[in-house]
């Protein structure tokens, strides 16, 4: 019994030390200049960006934020340059240490997701609600509109983001879970390449 005692009172201190050693580096990390020096050219400060081309990453879950920056190091998920723009994920990614990317998770899970206010055909949009709720929504639930999925937030992405990532994933650039590969294929299957325009158009309707 005394030993035990011993053991617990000796080891306390060390345990307090590492707690405060991992919580002290967080706040090391000037989060908020991160963001504004590393990301807010392109998803703006608040993480909603504005361009019609760069997908807003505000709301976004803690870890499909962490798993997606991940990607890019390891290329199971290509980068794109837009034109106009200096850099892309990829080399954003790599100036990054870990830590600053869970503080840059933490930061974004924070902010309100605003969905792009654009353009739809109400037509597909229709037609690809009901593909969603088919396929998709088991997922990316509430319409693809809840980030708790760790699936990312489809829902209120720009058309040209939502087309990049659907062709990405059709032609294998991105690497796709072996569940969500079964469903995607049974909707192309049944809808086609037709069927994946009209679910991009029901994404895009959600404002
Ligand atoms: C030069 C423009 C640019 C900068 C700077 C930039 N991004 Fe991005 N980001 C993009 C583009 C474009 C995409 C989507 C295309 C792609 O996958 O490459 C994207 C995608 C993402 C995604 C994935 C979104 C999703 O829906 O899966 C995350 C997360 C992300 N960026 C976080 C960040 C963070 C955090 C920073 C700052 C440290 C940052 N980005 C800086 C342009 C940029
Ligand atoms: C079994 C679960 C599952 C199903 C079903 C599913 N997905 Fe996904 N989806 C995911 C997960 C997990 C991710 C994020 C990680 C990844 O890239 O694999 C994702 C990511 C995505 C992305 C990228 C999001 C972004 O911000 O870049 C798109 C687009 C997408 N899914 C579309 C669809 C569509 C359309 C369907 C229906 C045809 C579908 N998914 C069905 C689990 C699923």
């Amino acid at each position: 019994m005394k030993k035990i005692d011993k053991y617990k009172l000796a080891s306390l201190p060390l345990t307090l030390f590492f707690a405060l050693g991992i919580v002290g580096s967080v706040a090391a990390v000037d989060v908020n200049k991160l963001v504004k020096d590393e990301c807010a050219d392109c998803h703006e400060n608040d993480g909603n960006s504005t361009d019609g081309e760069t997908p807003s990453i505000a709301g976004m879950s803690v870890d499909y934020f962490v798993e997606s920056m991940g990607a890019y190091k390891t290329d199971a998920r290509p980068a794109l340059k837009l034109k106009d723009k200096k850099t892309d994920m990829k080399e954003v990614v790599n100036k990054l240490s870990d830590e600053e990317i869970q503080a840059l998770a933490a930061y974004f899970a924070k902010q309100q997701f605003k969905p792009l206010k654009q353009k739809f055909d109400p037509g597909l949009a229709k037609v690809g609600k009901k593909l969603h709720r088919k396929y998709c929504d088991k997922c990316h639930s509430e319409g693809g509109t809840s980030a708790e999925d760790d699936a990312g937030i489809l829902a209120g992405q720009p058309i040209s983001y939502l087309q990049y990532s659907m062709d990405n994933y059709a032609s294998g650039k991105r690497e796709m879970g072996k569940k969500m590969a079964k469903k995607f294929k049974k909707m192309q299957k049944k809808a086609g390449d037709e069927g994946i325009v009209q679910l991009i158009h029901y994404y895009a309707s959600q404002q």
